[in-house]
């Protein structure tokens, strides 16, 4: 069975664990912002309980000043003073005397600063049409950051329910996660007082506040008023968001069947923002792009991540706000279920946009970095902040979420939503762990579900699962092993309870069958000779399957029969074993060619993945002739779809118009494509109204791709002055696709001179870092301004900034040597993981580069 030793808890007794002797109940909170001085005052009082008698209470606080303490009972006041401990992020207040056991006020009053972190307590600005430029106060809690806004029990276990009052200037909207109960002027010259009701318990990161010039929608019935809020002048770009908000919050409500646990719901859009999204109960907070779209114009692909990411952050209403982890180890619990809640309600809202199928990309990127040595267990010991915001990664999110479609699929969709509705009425209000959820589904369901998902949950990597045809011919021989994209030989005895869904065509007709393999081994009988046979059916599993030469060959002479996911699974399978060494290129060149007749967006997407790995480790001379390559599998599907629309084209088909263009026009060098689009875009730009809105985007990239310094000039321009969020990202990162060394410079500075927001910069130079022209000028660009991009970007992005290391294979040692150097604040393993991935485009490149070159100029 799976290695206990795996298996992690978190170290209660850890310096970053709060005693419990003294919990909190109800936190009173009235905060006084000052936008122009970028500070804020504040005063809570908060309901105590004193567990035992202390003369000592210790709580979080960060980048706070505490200027007076007091507790209260009846009569009785005792003063306290305020000690700092800035390391281990808390304050130590000291009483007078003990407290005697019981319910105690604490009354503290602070001041903190509204800082450009982008956590926290924070300021956001943004210029309006004119130029002037205004500010914003917001938070950002998760997952340790509201001590850094009011003195705190911040650990998610210890819930409270949260009465805030804001004092703010006449003029400006105040939000926060309950509705306004009272609003009046404050005693305070030019301000008002804004109280809010009282919220349910809950976690301190799920606490939220805004202040600023916003403007919000006329609200719409989801079960509770929802509406959109946004600085003045975008109300154009937020019908979409009302919808799928409002959609997916009904949704959610009868899955679960629970309603919404809150008063109202803002989907607040905030100018500068660390993530994509926030889940504060009833104040939810985007960055713009994932929030404000202009459906009219936006590409089907801007669309949907708008969709999916208010989807998730509703999901998450209950699935984290509701019910919450007990630790950060148990973050999965939030993040897996909203990732996976949040497919559930899109594909739901719009079913031809087959959104489980385009799951399969995010699966893969899960396997990507859970092939890796380096990889961890979905459940992770967490104790410090850093720690748990290194546990934010795809293994969290789309791994944890695979696992759990796999388990829906194989329990039964009813089944599940049952058990899922029984564990969040069980522990409504409260914290869970994951051990709760099985004993959930198991009831629902008295099927052994925690034998099978402790093999996911509390293991790291994954399993290859290999097939060939039986002795006897009528049956399938299936062994399991750990998968590693960087084998070293060492032995690997990990076993999974593999849920696996075979459709095999024998000469009985097609069969299916399903089993959970726990051995290392097993024979399939199937009654009857096999012509082919497929493992992953629907393509749910989390594991990837390695076919012999035999039933490969007959696989692929039979693509008709699979579905396009499918043949997705083939694809990447068969490219993952590539890059681990486990078959040659050359297998998965002559594999690509079969593909030329595909159909399918999310095939081509796995095809066109693969290519742009090869321009990566591809040497500068032998690049045309993969770029013909390109030209040669993309060219054919590009020709069938033509750059008109035809009538009967769906929105998939559309964007895969839109994504071989991309491709051919870039990685293909494609001249014609190039010539098109220029001529495209010239036309476009004179009658906007012609334009396809899924070959825009695809036409910004490849005109970069081709531009001189004029393009360059124009399209920073058209960055400054975009009408939406995602035009505006658009050129933004189109500046990242030149090949001109010098304009790339441009773009590298723009990332530290103020001229990109810190949200978008780490993004940017992790764009050029990955550019096949200017990799290693970005790399001794980063090198040399390591030091003030710490300091500047927020904390998530740094790591997401060096996942572009990958591409720097002729300085693996120095790399390497860099990060063994500046390790600070780079939590977890990413950074491992990153020099892993380094290392196995190395070793593929040492393997496979030579032959590269011979085998495209040969076929
Ligand atoms: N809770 C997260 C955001 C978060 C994580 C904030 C860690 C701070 C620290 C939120 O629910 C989330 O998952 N957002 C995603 C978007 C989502 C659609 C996957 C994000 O921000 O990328
Ligand atoms: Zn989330």
């Amino acid at each position: 069975m799976f290695d206990q030793e795996n298996a992690p808890l978190s170290d209660v007794s850890s310096e970053y664990r709060l005693p419990k002797n003294v919990t909190p109940r109800r936190y009173e909170i009235r905060l006084i912002p000052d936008l122009t001085q970028f500070t804020f005052a504040g005063e809570e009082n908060v309901s105590i309980v004193v567990n035992a008698p202390t003369s000592d209470i210790v709580l979080n606080a960060l980048e706070l000043e505490i200027d007076r303490v007091s507790v209260e009972r009846g009569k009785t006041s005792i003063a306290g003073k305020a000690e700092l401990d800035a390391k281990k992020e808390r304050a130590i207040l000291h009483f007078d005397r003990a407290l005697d056991a019981g319910e105690w006020t604490l009354h503290i009053a602070f001041r903190g600063i509204l800082n450009d972190k982008l956590h926290g307590f924070y300021r956001s600005q943004y210029q309006d049409a004119a130029g002037k430029t205004h500010t914003v106060a917001t938070t950002q809690f998760e997952s340790t950051d509201a001590r850094r806004a009011f003195p705190c029990w911040d650990e998610p276990e210890l819930k409270a329910s949260y009465k805030i009052t804001l004092v703010v200037d006449q003029n400006l909207a105040a939000i926060s996660n309950a509705r306004v109960e009272s609003e009046k002027p404050s005693t305070i010259k030019g301000k008002k007082e804004v109280v809010f009701a009282e919220t349910m318990v809950m976690s301190t990161y799920l606490v939220a506040f805004i202040v600023g010039e916003f403007e919000a929608t006329a609200p719409v019935d989801a079960g509770t008023p929802l509406r959109v809020v946004h600085v003045p002048g975008k109300e154009n770009l937020s019908p979409f968001a009302k919808e799928i908000g409002a959609f997916s919050l009904k949704y959610f409500a009868n899955y679960y069947g629970l309603p919404y646990p809150g008063d109202k719901v803002d989907l607040i859009a905030i100018p500068d923002f660390a993530s994509g999204a926030m889940e504060n109960l009833g104040a939810i907070t985007f960055r713009e792009t994932a929030l404000l779209v202009d459906e009219n114009t936006a590409s089907r692909a801007e669309l949907e991540r708008v969709a999916d990411v208010v989807s998730h952050e509703n999901a998450h209403m209950w699935f984290g706000d509701l019910v919450t982890m007990k630790w950060w180890n148990g973050i999965w619990l939030n993040e897996a279920f909203a990732t996976f809640m949040e497919m559930l309600a899109v594909d739901k809202w719009k079913p031809h946009w087959r959104r489980w199928d385009s799951f399969s990309v995010s699966r893969a990127a899960a396997m990507a970095v859970d092939g890796l040595k380096s990889t961890r267990s979905i459940e992770f010991t967490v104790n410090s902040p850093e720690d748990a915001r290194a546990m934010f990664d795809v293994l969290t999110y789309e791994k944890g979420a695979s696992v759990l479609r796999m388990l829906e699929q194989y329990m039964g969709e009813e089944e599940f939503r049952k058990g899922i509705a029984g564990y969040l009425k069980k522990h409504e209000y409260g914290n869970a762990e994951t051990t709760d959820l099985w004993d959930a589904l198991e009831a629902s369901s008295h099927q052994p579900v925690r034998k099978m998902m402790d093999s996911w949950i509390f293991q790291p990597g994954f399993p290859i699962v290999r097939a060939e045809p039986s002795a006897d011919g009528k049956g399938l021989k299936i062994s399991q092993r750990r998968f590693f994209l960087l084998p070293d030989g060492t032995q690997n005895d990990q076993l999974w309870h593999v849920p696996l869904m075979i459709r095999a065509k024998t000469d009985r007709g097609v069969v299916n069958q399903k089993m959970v393999l726990t051995e290392r081994e097993t024979t399939v009988p199937l009654e009857g000779k096999v012509e082919w046979a497929l493992l992953n059916e629907g393509g749910h599993g989390f594991y990837r399957v390695n076919y012999n030469p035999a039933l490969l060959q007959s696989i692929t002479q039979n693509l008709g029969a699979l579905q396009p996911i499918e043949r997705f699974g083939l694809v990447s399978d068969t490219w993952a074993a590539t890059v681990a060494g486990l078959s040659p290129l050359s297998e998965f060149l002559k594999m690509a060619r079969l593909f030329t007749g595909e159909s399918d967006l999310n095939v081509w997407r796995a095809l066109l993945g693969a290519f742009n790995y090869l321009d990566m480790i591809v040497s500068d001379e032998d690049r045309p002739a993969l770029a013909a390559e390109i030209r040669r599998i993309a060219g054919p599907a590009f020709a069938r779809l033509g750059w008109e629309p035809k009538p009967g084209d769906d929105e998939l088909t559309r964007q895969l118009r839109g994504v071989l263009i991309a491709n051919l026009g870039t990685v293909g060098d494609d001249r014609e494509i190039q010539n098109k689009a220029r001529q495209l875009y010239a036309r476009w730009e004179d009658n906007p109204s012609l334009a396809d809105r899924d070959i825009a985007p695809a036409l910004v990239s490849i005109l970069a791709y081709s531009g001189d310094a004029a393009r360059y000039e124009e399209f920073k321009q058209k960055f400054k002055s975009a009408r939406t969020p995602q035009e505006e990202q658009r050129y933004l990162f189109s500046l990242a696709n030149f090949r001109d060394k010098a304009l790339l410079h441009r773009t590298m500075q723009m990332s530290l001179d103020g001229e990109v927001r810190t949200q978008n910069a780490p993004y940017l130079m992790m764009s050029v870092l990955m550019n096949n022209v200017a990799r290693y000028d970005a790399w001794d660009f980063i090198r040399s301004h390591w030091d003030e991009m710490t300091r500047k970007y927020p904390d998530n992005a740094l790591p997401r900034m060096c996942e572009g290391v990958v591409s720097l294979l002729d300085k693996q040692e120095e790399v390497t040597k860099f990060f063994q150097e500046h390790r600070v604040r780079l939590g977890g393993k990413i950074i491992d993981q990153h020099l892993e991935r380094l290392a196995i485009a190395v070793n593929f490149r040492r393997r496979e580069g030579a032959k590269l070159a011979a085998t495209l100029k040969g076929g």
